[in-house]
């Protein structure tokens, strides 16, 4: 039966697989790998196999570690991704690589997230970023030609990630529908309303997002609903206006601002009646997350998130580190490879956190479905770049000492990326879930259901492996 508990369906995954639509969907798949490949190939891309027992990478997720019998006390890692192995295969004169490779992340999961996942993972050398975007473009639109038998157009529109934010409220915007944001900052920045004022005041924002026809289709009650589901990014409020299709004005705020004053923020966002504007006040961050979740959300409600509309857009500029208050340091956005645009090479010492990225993301329909860069090549921005990122010359050398020694050979200019097939598969077939296009899917708690795996290992094979069961009281 379609209509079960999706645990039932995953533990009996071999009867599941029987039906139709997932053998449609096996297959979609293999069709997608084979396009991948044959694309790649044509491009001058050699497979390379990279190795799975390694050293830990750093892409920011949480390891799988493997003992080893024969180093009691050692441990390998799964690979996060075949980062740099791939970047040694640039300095071997590989030129074009290609992978179609198991990652492997221990985080949290959600609809888009397995702890091992299948990468389409790419590098080249002598590329800038225009180069490597246009040859993924050339590959995007060859997949949907044809396992689709759908025309994209190319290129794809490129957002800066300040842009991205601006106007969705999100880095990885969704673009089958409006309702972009609008700044109010400068217009309420005075106002008697506290909330507003305040958040300018404290250096925040005001932002707000038109929902066009609106002001029926949503009561106080949906509204209030909406505020509770925005509290989870830390907004405080959602202020609202109703422009009635008579024309009647009804506000969160109304006792705080004049009808000509309600009228006036309507008129920045180009507003008609029957429209319906929510607002929040905040520090930027909390008001993009809280608006770029709502114009999604909304959009659902609405009914405009229609799967056979395909939105392919690139986000550029990404900052290169973020500040990370409880370590105490700046974090690399993307991973510590990633270069520095050479114009802001200069703020690394002064303004680290106004330093842009030669960083980028592929989105698809609001998606993240591949994310990449160009490589630091040069030795010297390389070991500054740790040193960002507060690691120790030992640090850096203990960890990453192979890469860096690489690179005092030789090593071309190079940038690459990496897609996540299992969402790429999803999006084209329209699912909600990368489970629904993977044959043996991992469940929330990181449990095969089909074996029960992860499971209880012999005492003598701990021993072994010079490992002691802890049990603590
Ligand atoms: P990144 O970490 O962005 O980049 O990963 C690339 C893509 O892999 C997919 N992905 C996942 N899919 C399913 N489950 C997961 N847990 C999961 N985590 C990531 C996403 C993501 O966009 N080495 C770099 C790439 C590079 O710089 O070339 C990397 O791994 O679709
Ligand atoms: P109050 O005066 O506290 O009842 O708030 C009036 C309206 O402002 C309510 O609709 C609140 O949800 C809204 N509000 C409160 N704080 C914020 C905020 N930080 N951003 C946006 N709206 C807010």
């Amino acid at each position: 039966d379609d209509d079960v508990d999706e645990n039932l369906r995953l533990k009996y995954r071999y009867l599941d697989l029987r039906k139709g639509k997932m053998q449609r969907n096996l297959r979609f798949r293999h069709a997608v790998a084979k396009v991948t490949r044959d694309y790649f190939d044509e491009q001058g891309f050699t497979e390379v196999e990279t190795p799975v027992l390694i050293k830990p990478t750093p892409e920011g997720a949480r390891d799988y570690l493997v003992p080893s019998r024969v180093n009691p006390g050692a441990f390998y890692a799964l690979p996060q991704s075949p980062q740099m192995y791939k970047q040694l295969l640039m300095a071997s004169g590989t030129d074009r690589y290609i992978q179609i490779v198991k990652c492997f992340r221990d985080e949290d999961l959600r609809a888009d997230r397995q702890p091992e996942f299948t990468q389409v993972d790419l590098e080249m050398s002598f590329v800038d970023e225009d180069d490597v975007i246009a040859v993924q473009e050339g590959y995007l639109k060859r997949v949907f030609k044809d396992v689709m038998g759908i025309e994209i157009e190319t290129p794809f529109p490129r957002f800066s990630h300040k842009e991205a934010m601006e106007r969705f409220g999100s880095d990885k915007p969704d673009t089958r529908f409006g309702f972009e944001l609008v700044c109010l900052s400068e217009a309420v920045k005075d106002s008697a309303f506290p909330v507003f004022s305040g958040a300018v005041a404290a250096g925040g924002d005001v932002r707000g997002v038109k929902i066009d026809g609106g002001a029926a289709a949503f009561s106080r009650k949906d509204i209030d609903k909406l505020q509770e589901a925005v509290k989870v990014f830390g907004a405080k409020g959602l202020a609202w206006i109703k422009w009635a299709a008579d024309g009647q004005f009804s506000s969160s705020v109304g006792k705080f601002f004049t009808e000509p004053e309600l009228l006036r923020l309507t008129e920045l966002f180009s507003g008609k009646p029957g429209d319906l504007f929510l607002m929040v006040a905040d520090e930027s961050k909390t008001v993009f997350d809280s608006l770029g979740f709502l114009r999604r959300e909304i959009a659902g409600r609405m009914g405009l998130l229609r799967d056979d509309v395909y939105k392919l857009l690139w986000v550029v500029d990404f900052p290169l580190l973020e500040y990370d208050g409880e370590a105490g340091r700046y974090t690399a956005v993307h991973h510590p490879f990633t270069a520095p645009n050479p114009a802001d090479v200069a703020l690394l010492d002064t303004e680290p956190g106004a330093v842009r990225a030669l960083a980028y993301d592929i989105i698809l329909n609001g998606v993240e479905l591949g994310g990449g860069s160009i490589r630091i090549h040069d030795r010297a921005l390389q070991a500054k770049m740790f040193r960002v990122l507060g690691m120790t010359a030992e640090d850096a050398e203990s960890k990453f000492g192979f890469l860096l020694e690489a690179f005092r050979y030789g090593v071309p200019p190079h940038g690459g990326l990496a897609y996540g097939l299992d969402r790429l598969v999803m999006l084209l077939l329209g699912e909600q879930s990368i489970r629904e296009v993977i044959a043996f899917p991992k469940n929330q708690t990181a449990v095969c259901p089909v074996s029960g795996a992860p499971g209880a290992v012999e005492p003598a094979q701990l021993e072994e492996l010079s490992l002691h069961r802890v049990v603590t009281p």
